[in-house]
């Protein structure tokens, strides 16, 4: 194959890499909480039901925010079954799953998990079908200090300290016919402005969400958003946008190509947003908060079968858990590196979930299993924090089902605030390794510190129970620098991060 060039220039930034980038989601569905995140009873768990051996896999991540609890759970969620004394708490016929909910998890549950985790939370309120006191009531519940009905009753339940949630979900996919509470974009818009100004007559610090589109695919996309966002924009935040790619069709090369349309889902969102404020002669920028994204193959036919079997109307059945493999690390891995392309703009994102349930974490009675994407991840949050750099790419490229000149390469580049450059790089040929050159325009006396790849003999390979290492990165990657000249070979199929030590002493 043809090399593919990559120019970075210390000159050319993108911004600097908001922290709440690096979110996840957790839902009250399937396993991703019970059998997931919580357990009491198994060996393992700490005396509150928390899995430890699950968060010692969640931790690396060192998540900022997580979103809780939903997700379509929250178009009937009724926040107050889920506080109180655990015993007295209802169980619920949750109907946007299908699942039962026993509320033995709620929110002081999560606040107390996030806690141990070392993360923050975004919490959703129910706009669909309860409305804005009930929005407002759970905000003093979490952040009021004292003094109320509802911040006592927090403090009798046990935490006098407020949650401090800053992060508030005006509902979630609104615009999606199988939601409970569906609605137009103008109602929806009046209703969350409406809820968001008496939130903030609560608690003027927090800030709040407007939901968005569920998918680019929506008829209804953008001309929901903008309408909403006209009956919103001076009292909102951010607009969310959630995107899931998919190979149900079986259709690699194609499914490869689809962080092509998450890009154009960001570009086509800042201009729906930047036309209401140019509209509203408005002087606020609202960014986006992509809180929900990831690959999601939908239910497979067995996990359907077993579902309508036996499943139907179950406390915390496995649901919709794809055995994700390598070929889902490379297409993670180019929404990663979309992420932090549109750095300006995109400030909170979260991955789609964290346990079990659309996740690359799995867990069995008797233990805990990483798949593929989880090191894209890991490596996303680990070396993606500092200022993104533009990358000027010029690739070889492929034509798929539904793409034209799709690069086979794809890299984002990050500047830490030590001056350590990481590259990430996927390389979507499926049979070829891919020749890379990258030219460092202003930086200058680096060392190559590791290339990490993340490769597999097979598109399809994975981990199990049973061979949970299959596929884990390594640190054999030939990258290697001369000058301003770094040159690497990228292997088919694969997730590459190549680090670059600033050698310190080293003036620019
Ligand atoms: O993450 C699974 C579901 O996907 C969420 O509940 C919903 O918001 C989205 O459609």
């Amino acid at each position: 194959m043809e090399k593919a060039t990559v120019i970075l220039d210390r000159d050319f930034i993108v911004a600097a890499v908001d922290e709440k980038v690096f979110g996840s989601f957790v839902e009250p569905l399937g396993r991703c909480i019970y059998h997931g995140i919580y357990e009491p009873g198994h060996p393992k768990a700490d005396a509150h039901g928390f899995r430890e051996d699950v968060l010692e896999v969640i931790k690396p991540l060192n998540l900022t925010l997580n979103r809780f609890p939903g997700g379509n759970y929250t178009s009937t969620y009724r926040w107050e079954d889920s506080i109180g004394p655990v015993e007295q708490r209802p169980w619920r016929a949750e109907p946007a799953w299908y699942c039962i909910e026993t509320n033995e998890f709620g929110i002081n549950e999560f606040a107390d998990w996030s806690k141990r985790n070392g993360s923050g939370i975004m919490m959703t309120v129910n706009l669909c079908t309860r409305g804005i006191l009930d929005a407002m009531y759970v905000l003093e519940y979490c952040n009021f200090p004292k003094g109320t009905y509802w911040s006592d009753l927090r403090i009798a339940h046990g935490y006098p300290e407020p949650h401090g949630i800053k992060y508030w979900c005006l509902t979630n996919e609104i615009d999606g016919p199988w939601q409970v509470g569906h609605t137009t974009g103008t109602a929806y818009g009046m209703l969350a402005r409406e809820a968001s100004r008496g939130m903030k007559r609560v608690d003027k610090s927090i800030k709040t969400v407007l939901a968005g589109s569920s998918n680019p695919g929506m008829p209804t996309y953008p001309s929901f958003d903008a309408a909403a966002l006209e009956e919103s924009y001076e009292d909102i935040d951010y607009l969310s946008v959630h995107h899931y790619l998919s190979n149900a069709k079986k259709d690699t090369p194609n499914y490869l190509a689809k962080p092509l349309s998450t890009d154009k889902f960001f570009r086509d969102t800042v201009s729906t947003i930047d036309y209401v404020k140019a509209k509203l002669r408005s002087r606020h920028t609202v960014n986006i908060s992509f809180d929900e994204y990831n690959t999601w193959h939908g239910v497979s036919e067995s996990d359907e079968q077993r579902h309508e079997e036996e499943k139907i109307w179950a406390v915390a059945p496995p649901l919709l858990e794809d055995a994700y493999c390598q070929e889902d690390t490379v297409a993670l891995g180019g929404m990663l590196i979309t992420i932090l392309r549109h750095a300006d703009r995109v400030e909170i994102a979260c991955m789609s979930e964290l346990v079990n349930c659309i996740s690359h974490i799995r867990t069995s009675a008797s233990g805990v299993w990483v798949l593929p994407p989880y090191y894209a991840w890991l490596h996303f949050s680990k070396y993606g924090r500092g200022t993104s750099l533009v990358t000027r790419i010029d690739s070889p490229k492929y034509d798929s089902t539904d793409y034209t000149g799709v690069p086979y390469l794809d890299a984002a580049a990050v500047l830490a605030d030590s001056g350590d450059l990481a590259v990430f790089a996927v390389n979507r040929s499926l049979d070829e390794s891919l020749p890379l050159e990258l030219k460092l325009r202003g930086f200058s006396r680096y060392r190559v510190e590791e290339h990490i790849v993340v490769e597999s003999a097979g598109p399809k390979d994975t981990n199990t129970e049973r061979e949970p290492r299959k596929v884990t990165p390594h640190s054999r990657g030939n990258a290697a620098i001369d000058g301003g000249l770094v040159s690497a070979s990228l292997p088919r199929l694969s997730w590459n991060v190549i680090r670059l030590k600033k050698i310190q002493g080293s003036a620019e």
